[in-house]
């Protein structure tokens, strides 16, 4: 099979743009994400997936507290996907000029997004290069008025360099995880096991 054959829909499998931030030992920190997805049908429990790659300074975040904020982005906050998907916090503070307020699990909430989901652990899941988080939604809102952006509208908005220092970035993350992706832990999950410093020292 040729990758091509099935793009079309592939590409259209990812979730809007979100600037997932999370907090661990007086650490806080954002990065962009587009692996996420719903996972309850229970309206009272609702639940989402979201998938966060292990060398992420943010995964290690997310291990360490067992929570995660999903801030829905607008158009007029594109440059997020500059300051939070394009650099790692591991050594900046990438909230310092950030507009922000604190949810109950500690996690930052940045004003003005389209919506807000404040996330707990439930489970998750080794994927080899990232891990797959199922959490409970525990808080959250989101504005009928405005409207959430994709990355495939947002790539012709923002500028050329910012598109050309993505694809610099993924085409070395893409050889990273296909060297990772075989090398699963079957292990069941459980909070206790979680290493948070076992990634990205
Ligand atoms: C459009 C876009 C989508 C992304 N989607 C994801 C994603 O779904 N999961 C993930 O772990 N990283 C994703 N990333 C990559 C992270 O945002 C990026 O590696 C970031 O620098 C990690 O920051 P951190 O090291 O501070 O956690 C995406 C980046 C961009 C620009």
């Amino acid at each position: 099979m040729e990758y091509r054959e099935i793009a079309p829909i592939m590409g259209r499998l990812w979730s809007p743009l979100a600037a997932v931030t999370s907090a661990w030992q007086g650490k806080i920190n954002a990065q962009i994400a587009v692996a996420i997805t719903a996972a309850s049908i229970v309206p009272d429990r609702p639940r989402v997936l979201v998938q966060i790659y292990k060398g992420n300074y943010s995964h290690r975040l997310i291990c360490g507290s067992q929570a995660f904020g999903l801030n829905f982005l607008c158009r007029h906050q594109l440059h997020f996907i500059r300051d939070f998907g394009l650099v790692s916090g591991v050594d900046r503070e990438k909230l310092e000029e950030v507009d922000y307020s604190l949810g109950e699990t500690g996690v930052p909430i940045l004003a003005g997004c389209m919506g807000f989901l404040e996330c707990r652990l439930v489970n998750a899941m080794d994927g080899g290069d990232m891990t797959c988080f199922l959490a409970d939604v525990v808080a959250g809102f989101a504005s009928p008025d405005l409207a959430p952006v994709t990355w495939r509208e947002a790539r012709s908005l923002i500028p050329k360099e910012w598109n050309e220092a993505w694809n610099e970035k993924i085409s070395g993350e893409v050889e990273i995880s296909r060297s990772r992706m075989s090398d699963i832990d079957y292990t069941a999950w459980t909070p206790q096991a979680v290493n948070p410093g076992a990634e990205g020292d």
